[in-house]
């Protein structure tokens, strides 16, 4: 996609990253009607790429320059050399943080408070299988210090699966309702307390456990 011209300079490294105070200051305050609409452009694209469209296939996306506060959200762009020698945008990733509640294969429930999240990724349909997904993934991992298996992911499409289980070896997890996936892996270095012999309905008591022998 290809850059106003004067946000060129800005460019000045294949990586970017923003986020809503950054959007707000010097030197991104200075062109950030600019920075909103290609942001929003690839959002879109973004949108289209997983079908995430609303009626009349207008697309439904995840990242618009005015919510990147909302999940206090980073934002990864990719540029590259165009045609030309300028930079033209590739990628982007977004992630932010949510709460989340994950069941595991046994019904359990866990509850995860500012639960780092990749929220959405998309690389420009011309340079899929490039590895510039795997660059972009890779320059994220390295900013936030984590590994691939710290993240949950918001609806990862096939692609993004395919792309985790290559790059990170990550497969196996069980599917939840709110769609978010987390890797078997995550769990294993935070394994859940011991079942409680009340973790199970059939197990619980009828009565309050105070009130046992009040009753007649
Ligand atoms: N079908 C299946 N797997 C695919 C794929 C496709 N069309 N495109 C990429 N992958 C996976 C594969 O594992 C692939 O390895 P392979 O080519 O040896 O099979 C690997 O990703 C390639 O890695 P890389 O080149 O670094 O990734 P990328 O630049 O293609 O970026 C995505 C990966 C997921 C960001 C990109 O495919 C994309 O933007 N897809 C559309 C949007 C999307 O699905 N985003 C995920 C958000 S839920």
């Amino acid at each position: 996609m290809e850059l106003p011209e004067k946000v060129h300079a800005l460019f000045t490294q294949p990586i970017v990253l923003l986020n809503q105070a950054a959007l707000s200051r010097p030197p991104w305050g200075h062109y950030s009607r600019e920075a909103a609409a290609f942001i929003n452009e690839m959002g879109n694209n973004s949108a289209r790429a997983q079908g995430l469209v609303g009626a009349g296939g207008r697309p439904n996306p995840i990242t618009q320059a005015h919510t990147l506060g909302e999940t206090n959200a980073r934002l990864f762009l990719l540029a590259q050399p165009g045609p030309t020698g300028t930079p033209v945008l590739v990628g982007l990733l977004k992630i932010g943080t949510k709460q989340l509640f994950h069941w595991d294969a046994n019904g359990r429930m866990r509850e995860l408070q500012n639960q780092v999240c990749v929220l959405d990724f998309y690389v420009h349909e011309d340079y899929q299988r490039g590895g510039f997904g795997k660059l972009l993934f890779h320059a994220m991992l390295g900013h936030e210090g984590i590994a691939p298996e710290r993240f949950a992911y918001d609806r990862p499409s096939p692609k993004l699966l395919g792309f985790l289980r290559k790059h990170y070896g990550l497969a196996d997890f069980v599917p939840q309702q709110n769609k978010f996936v987390i890797f078997e892996k995550f769990f294993v270095e935070r394994p859940l307390a011991p079942p409680s012999p009340y973790d199970s309905v059939m197990n619980r008591p009828l009565t309050a456990r105070g009130a046992q022998g009040r009753r007649r």
